[in-house]
């Protein structure tokens, strides 16, 4: 996530409206032959970047959309504030009492910077080649129609009618944390009456032809670590100053940190099973008008660190490393963890998703990936962090997954795109996806929803 909000200036301003305008012959083609190519682009022609994501457009476009598939319920929900909406549809089962199915995707995105793209990244352009360009083509506009393109085949076309209820959430602030979107969903009484049963949230692409499934998020710590010691004049020599404490702490993280990597090179751990750990930032120092006082050890030093931590690491165990090794107070130390959500779940026990027998929803899932035609590749947890963790934490087994394959993944980065005839076969997966797990009853005799069986607890290399 990019921090950096600059204001376009005027010219890219009125350039855009112009850019953005439809001609004439555009706009009745569209009214003519509105198809899911068309809904795609005029949905990623929204921008909900941050800082000042357009979510009522957005909201406004996938309910008009919606209200075209008979018998879906739509609801708009408001957990914080007005320009925060919460788009809710549900596909009612035609038995409503059991664990219900639902397929979320955010409605934001992060901002993008229009002079390093080839195409204006909220013009939607559809290149020769049949690549769609624009924020949010990956992560995650293309899976939020996706589902509504799935839904509407079931129905009008197959007259099918799910035995589960399918839910589709719509949720603002992913790309800034979720607090202020899942995080309130989950808590929320309505999202207790959904009687959620499995949830299917975002993915990201795969470079080969197998579709990449996510069990788990990492989690992000943001560590600064403090010391404090004597000043002195920068000529003495002297033991324990607040910057040799310091270096003595990186010294032993950044240790650490190879060891981490080595794993990861040597091949025995992807690069999201491991702890890693990156400075980004160092403080010291007493600043001159020219530089820094150069004849001066200063007092207090700090440095930052991103900290990723796996599900497989318990957090107090961590936490005493911090505090025994990388920050102790006998060495006149102290630090600060800013957690980014929940790491363990309502009973203590690691984020989680199972993917074996214990949870009946995987292979569900999976048989409905491969009634598509797609082929899934081995689990992963994902090195960053999504709102799945806000269900996880509420015991409901969740995989993330975006059927991209063959594609550069290209989430946050410049030129964001995807190939129409991927976003297309995307819609075929989740048409057999959505049909296996809402008609899905092996769970039926007891109504039971899968909570307890749904999470693995394992530990590897601790
Ligand atoms: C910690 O601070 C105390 C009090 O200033 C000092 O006596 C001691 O030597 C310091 N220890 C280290 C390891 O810096
Ligand atoms: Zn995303």
């Amino acid at each position: 996530m990019s921090n950096r909000h600059h204001l376009p200036p005027i010219s890219v301003v009125i350039l855009l409206a112009v850019f953005l305008s439809p001609s004439p012959t555009e706009s009745v083609k569209t009214n003519l032959e509105p198809g899911p190519i068309s809904r795609f682009r005029d949905y990623l022609r929204i921008n909900t970047a941050h800082p000042t994501p357009d979510y009522a457009a957005a909201v406004n476009h996938l309910t008009a959309f919606a209200a075209t598939i008979p018998t879906l319920q739509i609801r708009t929900l408001y957990f914080t504030t007005p320009d925060k909406p919460l788009l809710l549809i549900t596909w009612p089962g035609s038995n409503p009492s059991l664990p219900s199915v639902l397929f979320n995707s955010h409605l934001d995105s992060v901002p993008a910077e229009p002079s390093k793209w080839l195409h204006h990244p909220f013009a939607a352009h559809l290149s020769d080649d049949g690549k769609i360009y624009g924020r949010g083509a990956q992560d995650d506009k293309c899976i939020g129609m996706q589902y509504l393109e799935a839904i509407k085949h079931l129905k009008i076309n197959l007259d099918y009618t799910p035995l589960r209820t399918v839910h589709i959430s719509y949720v603002p602030d992913e790309e800034i944390g979720g607090f202020n979107g899942m995080a309130k969903l989950v808590e929320s009484d309505e999202f207790k009456e959904l009687n959620v049963g499995f949830v299917l949230d975002e993915g990201q692409a795969s470079v080969n032809d197998e579709f990449r499934v996510f069990y788990s998020d990492r989690t992000p710590w943001n560590l600064v670590i403090k010391a404090t010691g004597m000043p002195g004049h920068g000529s003495r020599m002297y033991d324990n100053s607040a910057m040799e404490n310091l270096m003595k702490s990186m010294e032993i993280i950044m240790k650490f940190r190879e060891n981490n990597f080595d794993l990861v090179k040597a091949g025995l751990a992807a690069n999201s099973e491991v702890i890693s750990v990156n400075p980004v930032f160092m403080k010291a120092g007493t600043e001159s008008p020219t530089g820094f006082v150069m004849n001066m050890q200063p007092s207090e030093v700090e440095a930052g660190f991103d900290v990723r931590l796996p599900p497989t690491v318990h957090p107090d165990l961590m936490k005493r490393r911090i505090e025994d090794e990388w920050a102790p107070s006998w060495r006149n130390m102290s630090y600060e963890i800013t957690e980014k959500g929940p790491i363990l779940d309502y009973m203590g026990r690691p984020l989680i998703t199972a993917i074996d027998d214990s949870n009946p929803w995987w292979s569900v899932f999976r048989q409905g990936v491969e009634e598509g035609g797609g082929k899934l590749g081995k689990p992963e947890i994902l090195p960053s962090t999504t709102d799945a963790r806000f269900m996880r934490e509420k015991g409901i087994p969740t995989l993330g997954f975006s059927p991209m394959k063959n594609t550069p993944i290209l989430l946050h980065d410049h030129n964001e795109f995807l190939e129409t005839s991927v976003y297309l076969e995307g819609i075929k997966v989740y048409e057999h996806i959505i049909r296996s797990l809402s008609s899905f009853d092996g769970l039926l005799k007891d109504e039971i929803k899968v909570e307890d069986g749904a999470l693995l607890m394992y530990i590897i290399n601790n």
